[in-house]
């Protein structure tokens, strides 16, 4: 109180001296300045302003500024095109392969004889086109033996059928989603219509029970649905999202599902597994054999009953009442990484099973991540060129170039994100290692946008940002050869 009376107190005639004085100031400098400077400023300073997204005069191609304002870009000071070409093989290829090419010289050429490649007439486009192989994407997966589970609420379930689109989508497998009641009514007929435009079997059940007793109410509603062909259940949380169906049938395979079965992923961080236990990590995905999910039912209601909630508390039913443990399959991840997941995704490694937490604890956009696989299938996501001008492009995610390059062959991991709950390196080699310390000096532009284009091309947007100088954007336009 005494403060604010005293802020108060100023008279107005003192405010009123200050102003003036201020604005006589101004107008003086201004004055000055003009008087000294030069008659026509260097062409390479001037911004062209439209609306409002700036855009340096180094970039001398025309720009769509709706595209700007979509890649979230207000200043630009460099805009690089090209072509990739995707060339198909049947042979096996590594993650990582090496191009003796440069990505972003444009004045690279590829021998003394032949033209100068340099940029093409628009300013923007380098003007040769960047041949990469990839490999033979693998047949779309069918997946009428796997049932999944999810407990959420009607406007998740609709933001999330884009990315269930992705692995979902026109593989037979079922998801039944258990909803709280939606008051509206339309709400659930508009989900069921655009999931049925998607290719996704999507089942929906409201129910009056709250978050974590719907969770735990998926088991006896999987059991209840089981069918002839059904093998697994896998309980996902709504941002659980698989990379390639075609690589879980695959892994799903190599386990017994005529035998009890409860195979699922940890949490990266050893400190979220002191607090949670030797469980099954939920964003991860649950995965249960038939004959456990009929153990499961049979004691349903004594679980029910169990301290705790959630994927803990399938966990402890399973222990408490079988003798099943649980079976971790390294490439399920439940991704306990704060902030920055980057040396997750640019590691090399193979394509994890699955992710989670990607706009939560982390953004990564996983169906942007996922569009390149329109093109040229599951195999082609995260793949690796590493460019001559030390440019490594990471499909979907990134291209960076590391201020400390790691030597060829090194699979280490980059710890780009931030120790959660007490952790150190140390927290995370069980499930990342080896590891490696985060690079300060990378330059990265990660994925911004992607889209499927009507003339057989995918388009990926790359943004640098810099919030001082202005944002450098990199558009990578795929074909087929
Ligand atoms: C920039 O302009 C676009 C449309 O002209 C608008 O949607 C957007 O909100 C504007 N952004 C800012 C920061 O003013
Ligand atoms: C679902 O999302 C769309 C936009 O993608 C929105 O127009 C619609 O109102 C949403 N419906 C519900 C039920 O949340």
């Amino acid at each position: 109180m005494l403060f604010q009376n005293r802020e108060g107190s100023i008279p107005a005639s003192w405010a009123w001296k200050k102003i003036m004085r201020f604005a006589i100031i101004t107008v003086a400098v201004i004055g000055f300045a003009a008087l000294l400077w030069p008659s026509s400023p260097p062409r390479y300073n001037a911004m062209h302003a439209y609306s409002n997204v700036t855009i340096s005069s180094n970039v001398e191609c025309d720009l769509d500024v709706e595209m700007l304002h979509r890649l979230d870009v207000r200043k630009l000071v460099a805009y690089t095109r090209r072509e990739m070409v995707l060339d198909f093989t049947a042979d096996p290829l590594p993650i990582r392969q090496g191009i003796k090419q440069p990505l972003l010289d444009t004045k690279w050429k590829p021998s003394a004889s032949e033209p100068e490649p340099g940029q093409s007439l628009d300013g923007c486009t380098v003007r040769t086109p960047m041949q990469v192989q990839v490999v033979q994407p693998p047949k779309m997966a069918v997946a009428p033996h796997i049932d999944f589970g999810v407990a959420t609420s009607i406007g998740r379930l609709n933001d999330s059928l884009d990315q269930f689109a992705h692995w979902a989508g026109y593989t037979r497998t079922r998801i039944f989603a258990l909803i709280e009641p939606d008051e509206t009514k339309e709400g659930v007929a508009y989900v069921r219509a655009k999931a049925e435009n998607l290719g996704i079997n999507l089942l929906i059940t409201e129910s009056e029970d709250d978050y974590l007793h719907r969770y735990f109410a998926l088991i006896p509603l999987l059991e209840e649905h089981t069918r002839e062909q059904t093998q697994w259940a896998c309980i996902i949380d709504d941002d659980t999202f698989f990379p390639s169906m075609s690589a879980l049938v695959d892994a799903l395979a190599k386990y017994d599902h005529t035998k009890p079965m409860y195979i699922g992923g940890l949490s990266e961080g050893t400190p979220q597994i002191a607090v949670f236990g030797i469980i099954a990590f939920g964003g991860a995905g649950v995965f249960l054999s038939r004959p456990l999910l009929s153990d499961l039912a049979t004691v349903y209601d004594e679980c029910e009953q169990m301290t705790y909630t959630g994927d803990r508390r399938i966990a402890n039913c399973i222990y408490q009442y079988t003798t099943t443990r649980m079976t971790i399959d390294h490439r399920l991840h439940q991704l306990d990484l704060m902030k920055d997941a980057s040396g997750f995704f640019e590691s090399g490694r193979e394509l994890p099973l699955s992710v989670h937490h990607w706009k939560s604890w982390f953004n990564a956009d996983m169906p942007k991540l996922s569009v390149i696989s329109e093109l040229c299938g599951d195999t082609c996501l995260l793949r690796q060129w590493q460019f001559s001008d030390g440019y490594l492009l990471t499909n979907g995610f990134s291209v960076v170039k590391y201020g400390f390059p790691p030597e060829s062959g090194d699979l280490s991991m980059e710890m780009t994100w931030e120790p959660h709950n007490g952790a150190n390196q140390e927290s995370y080699l069980h499930e990342l290692g080896p590891l490696r310390r985060k690079d300060e000096m990378k330059e990265s532009y990660l994925l911004q946008d992607a889209k499927v284009e009507g003339n057989g091309h995918v388009t990926q947007w790359y943004v640098k940002r810099d919030s001082i100088l202005g944002d450098e954007v990199l558009e990578l336009s795929w074909r087929k050869r």
